[in-house]
């Protein structure tokens, strides 16, 4: 592996976990508002070890963790006991049901995840990150018989059934969905009286835009809803001073794909996210059954 050189992530004073996060060779790609949140409403989230540093923030039933590595081999020695140290307080602090671990940076993978792999973290999803630039031109996007509104916490029971359509294998849970409510924008197309997609989005920093969900009813895909949505979201942002606007989505989703780049998004990150459950039973139901696995095969797999 090719040696980089390390730049330092010293602490000086009035810089913010963000910047701090982002000097490190290695580190999360969250966007500052929801790192420095962690700074100013759960400073006991933060977990320092020399120029390395480790934090969560919750996000709709599940922490999220942010980090900044000095490189991948420090992650490899370090992260396994700020783990431990930030878990705990995290279970007290935010009680997330689940942990999630983004990893954007993919030539470190062959190191990074069997570290994760011993704390029981298993890759949850393959994704690529796409961005549109201030300035692309949008179309303007109105498809016949659908019309558009901001949603409300008053559509919930809606927006629940068109994600669980969208995504029935990791749909929101009614916390989860509430809380992208509370914390972002979200705008619902109607076709007659019924609810046919919706789209979610926040900023994740005074920058940054990010696309959260786009969920089109699978009998009303496409017609131009899903792009229209995807538009008003965009411009939406835009008009809120985003110099670009961000997205991830399944690498296997070609549809999406496809309807990304025909608005002008260009594909700049790709990476893989793990999860693992925060409750301790949860974590002694994984040792049984991978010590089950032991047994019957007599050595790992
Ligand atoms: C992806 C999704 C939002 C697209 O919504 P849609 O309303 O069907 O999309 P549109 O009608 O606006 O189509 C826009 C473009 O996307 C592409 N596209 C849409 N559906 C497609 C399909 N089934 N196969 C390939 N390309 C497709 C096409 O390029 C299309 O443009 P074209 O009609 O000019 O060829 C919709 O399929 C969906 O809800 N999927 C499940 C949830 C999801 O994957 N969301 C995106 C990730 S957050």
């Amino acid at each position: 592996m090719p040696v980089r050189p390390l730049r330092r992530i010293g602490i000086s004073s009035g810089e913010r976990l963000h910047d701090q996060v982002d000097a490190a060779l290695f580190h999360s790609p969250y966007g500052a508002t929801l790192t420095n949140e962690i700074e100013d409403e759960h400073p006991e989230l933060i977990v320092r070890d020399g120029e390395n540093v480790l934090a969560a923030f919750a996000r709709g039933g599940t922490a999220h963790l942010v980090y900044g590595f000095e490189n991948e081999r420090a992650f490899a020695d370090r992260f396994p006991a700020m783990f431990e140290k930030l878990l705990p307080k995290a279970r007290r602090a935010i009680a997330p049901d689940d942990l999630r671990f983004r990893l954007a940076y993919a030539p470190a993978r062959p190191l990074v995840e069997p570290v994760l792999k011993r704390l029981w973290f298993s890759p949850v999803r393959d994704w690529l990150g796409f961005t549109l630039e201030r300035g692309a031109k949008l179309p303007a996007a109105s498809p016949r018989g659908a019309t558009f509104r901001d949603a409300t916490a008053a559509d919930i029971d809606e927006l629940l059934r068109l994600d669980r359509g969208a995504f029935p294998d990791t749909p929101l849970t009614r916390e989860g969905m509430l809380a992208a409510l509370r914390e972002g924008e979200a705008i619902m197309a109607t076709v007659g009286k019924h609810a046919a997609a919706f789209c979610t989005f926040s900023m994740t920093s005074p920058l940054d835009g990010y696309i959260h969900v786009v969920a089109v009813d699978d009998a009303q895909r496409g017609r131009g809803i899903g792009t229209a949505l995807t538009v008003r979201a965009c411009k939406r942002q835009f008009a809120a001073g985003a110099r670009r606007i961000e997205l991830t989505t399944d690498d296997s989703n070609g549809a999406a794909i496809r309807m990304y780049l025909s608005l002008g998004f260009r594909q700049m990150s790709a990476g893989r996210d793990y999860t693992r459950p925060a409750h301790p039973k949860a974590i002694a139901r994984l040792k049984r059954q991978s010590q089950g696995t032991l047994i019957r095969f007599g050595g790992w797999r």
